[in-house]
């Protein structure tokens, strides 16, 4: 008796564990890593919780999703070579950041007030320019997957800046996009490349003056903790480009690729739809810390400033393409004789 009960506990265990392996062998266990370089509850952090929702949610597991905000793995520059080299399998950086990989098409988002609205923007990033330039970033290494549109940049400094004379001589960081080092040139300032996990502490010991980004970079970061003055000029859209790298998602099973373009789709339209809310409650809650001036622009002084930075599209035309500014004024309506 007894020994037939040890001879069926012995085939259960055997079964079971041979249960257990199966799956796991057939279905091995993926792991995605997904860094950034802005807080969890910034857009772009809630953003890429939800995606590790949906995806562990929808595979029931089988992908697992390893979220790393705060340049907690890599700053800027560091998480794009990560991903090229394999080490994180989804980035989603701003298009500012793609200029120095060779994908300078993308620093024509950077020209400043191009967009005079996010409609206009999404005309763009959501329509055929935006896909013609996702096949542009299907090379060195990545595959470009999603736009996600997140708000317009404002300027913070220690003073307001209404008139591109207030820029004169002061030190403003920027992305790593040669059309923001125009831009800032173009207004007398001096342009000072930095990481963005940087930014705080250049800000708060006076290694720059100032800065720019929109509402809910400001607020999460604190940067208007340490600015006297928030200046609301709209000058600059600001989105992410969601990025894979090539070989992990062309080696993924086909129905696993499947569930996961699924998910970027449906997290790119919770990005989009959350980005301008926390915008706007990012910008209530600068105001309501009383700790930075909000300094309004007049029509008058956000036309100067227009003026001031209209010039930086010519001169930019030769590094991002004359052909690609020209199609996003078509599809926009844009007319730059109109400043
Ligand atoms: C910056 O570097 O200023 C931002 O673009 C960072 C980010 O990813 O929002």
């Amino acid at each position: 008796m007894f020994l037939r009960s040890l001879s069926h506990a012995v085939i259960l265990g055997a079964v079971a564990l041979g249960a257990m392996a199966l799956p796991a062998v057939a279905q091995d266990r993926i792991t995605i890593k997904f860094s950034h370089v802005v807080t969890a509850d910034a857009p772009k952090g809630k953003a890429a919780e939800y995606f590790k929702r949906l995806v562990e949610e929808r595979t029931n597991g089988r992908v697992v999703v390893e979220v790393y905000p705060n340049s907690q793995l890599y700053k800027d520059k560091e998480e794009i070579e990560a991903l090229q080299l394999g080490a994180v399998q989804l980035l989603a950086p701003a298009y500012a950041k793609l200029g120095s990989m060779g994908l300078r098409e993308f620093e024509v988002f950077d020209l400043p007030y191009l967009f005079d609205s996010m409609a206009d923007a999404q005309k763009v990033t959501q329509g055929p320019i935006g896909q013609e330039l996702l096949k542009k970033a299907e090379s060195r290494g990545i595959t470009g997957l999603a736009f996600w549109d997140n708000s317009f940049k404002q300027m913070t400094a220690n003073r307001p800046l209404r008139t591109p004379e207030d820029f004169k001589g002061l030190k403003l960081r920027i992305q790593s996009s040669k059309v923001l080092d125009a831009q800032m040139r173009a207004l007398n300032a001096l342009p000072q490349v930095l990481a963005f996990s940087e930014v705080y502490q250049a800000l708060q010991t006076g290694v720059v003056d100032g800065q720019e980004n929109p509402f809910s970079n400001i607020y999460t970061q604190k940067f208007h903790e340490v600015q006297k003055a928030l200046t609301v000029t709209n000058h600059g859209y600001h989105g992410y480009l969601l990025l894979t790298n090539k070989r992990f998602w062309d080696e993924l099973p086909v129905e696993l690729r499947g569930v996961l373009t699924t998910a970027i789709k449906d997290s790119t339209a919770y990005f989009n739809s959350i980005a301008k809310q926390d915008d706007d409650a990012a910008l209530d809650a600068i105001r309501k810390s009383g700790k930075t001036d909000i300094v309004e622009l007049t029509p008058q002084e956000k036309a100067g400033l227009k003026k001031a930075l209209l010039p930086v599209h010519k001169m930019m035309a030769a590094r991002v393409g004359d052909g690609l500014i020209k199609s996003i004024y078509k599809a926009t309506g844009f007319d730059p004789s109109r400043f």
